[in-house]
């Protein structure tokens, strides 16, 4: 147990490596990975009122706080890299309804009932699988009544069959390596990969953790969340869900 908890809190330090690397430019992917992220962006703010609040968790370099910003009443970005934040910070000059606050998703530093919306994009993959329902819960807990919560979550499950059993060979390949090899406690899920962001002039293992969709429907069902839409598409489970009422 101890040997974990000392291996999580290496991760954790790891995680924040690439972030943390100083580097001025345009957003890798731009404003939206895909055409489906950027319509969960539009389905989440139309499901909320004009007066909402959304909290943007590990918002990264602001690319979404600023376009939640632009159609809903406040929004609070959230991130464990100072480097991140700056840059958010400097995106969202423009506005004046974004609260940015440096903190950890696993100690949210919020009241419960506070937020109308969660947008938690692409960092489901930092959760490691024994923090998952912990996490799950606190979102549930800071959501108001029947607020919504939109995830994006990697995945090795594709919609083509024959690349979900490449990509599991490859996460199968990696974890064997590093439990078995290296002799890290892991838990199934989780790997490191070898990494290397010419852009940030940065290289190294980076840990993540792939979630299936099953996984996902009986952790969301599990911690008070009802499904009302999900997909895969793009190496990502996108789900859109609601605190359960009751
Ligand atoms: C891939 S980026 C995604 C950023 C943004 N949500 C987006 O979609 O562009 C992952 C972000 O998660 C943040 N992060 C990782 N672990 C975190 C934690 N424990 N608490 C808060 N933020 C975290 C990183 O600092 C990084 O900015």
């Amino acid at each position: 147990m101890a040997k974990r908890e000392r291996f999580l809190s290496k991760m954790m330090e790891n995680i924040r490596l690439p972030y943390e690397a100083k580097w001025e430019g345009p957003a890798a992917g731009g404003e939206f990975r895909n055409q489906v992220e950027e319509e969960y962006l539009h389905q989440i703010v139309d499901k909320t009122e004009t007066n909402a609040v959304i909290l943007d968790l590990a918002c990264g370099d602001g690319r979404h706080t600023l376009r939640l910003a632009e159609r809903v009443a406040e929004v609070v970005g959230l991130d464990l890299t100072r480097n991140s934040l700056v840059k958010a910070k400097k995106k969202c000059l423009v506005i004046d309804n974004v609260i940015f606050t440096h903190g950890s998703i696993f100690q949210l530093p919020f009241r419960p009932n506070t937020f109308d919306g969660i947008w938690f994009s692409e960092a489901f993959e930092y959760v490691p699988p024994d923090k998952r329902r912990t996490l799950l819960t606190s979102l549930n807990n800071v959501l108001k009544g029947t607020g919504i919560l939109y995830m994006s979550v990697e995945t090795w499950q594709n919609p083509s069959i024959i690349t979900s059993l490449k990509r599991l060979w490859t996460d199968c390949k990696l974890f064997c390596y590093w439990k078995f090899i290296r002799r890290k406690p892991l838990l199934w899920g989780e790997f490191l990969y070898y990494s290397s962001v010419k852009r940030i002039d940065w290289s190294g293992w980076h840990y993540h953790v792939h979630t299936s969709k099953k996984t996902l429907c009986n952790l969301l069902e599990e911690c008070g969340f009802t499904i009302e839409k999900m997909e895969l598409s793009d190496e990502c489970i996108y789900v859109l869900c609601r605190k359960a009422s009751g």
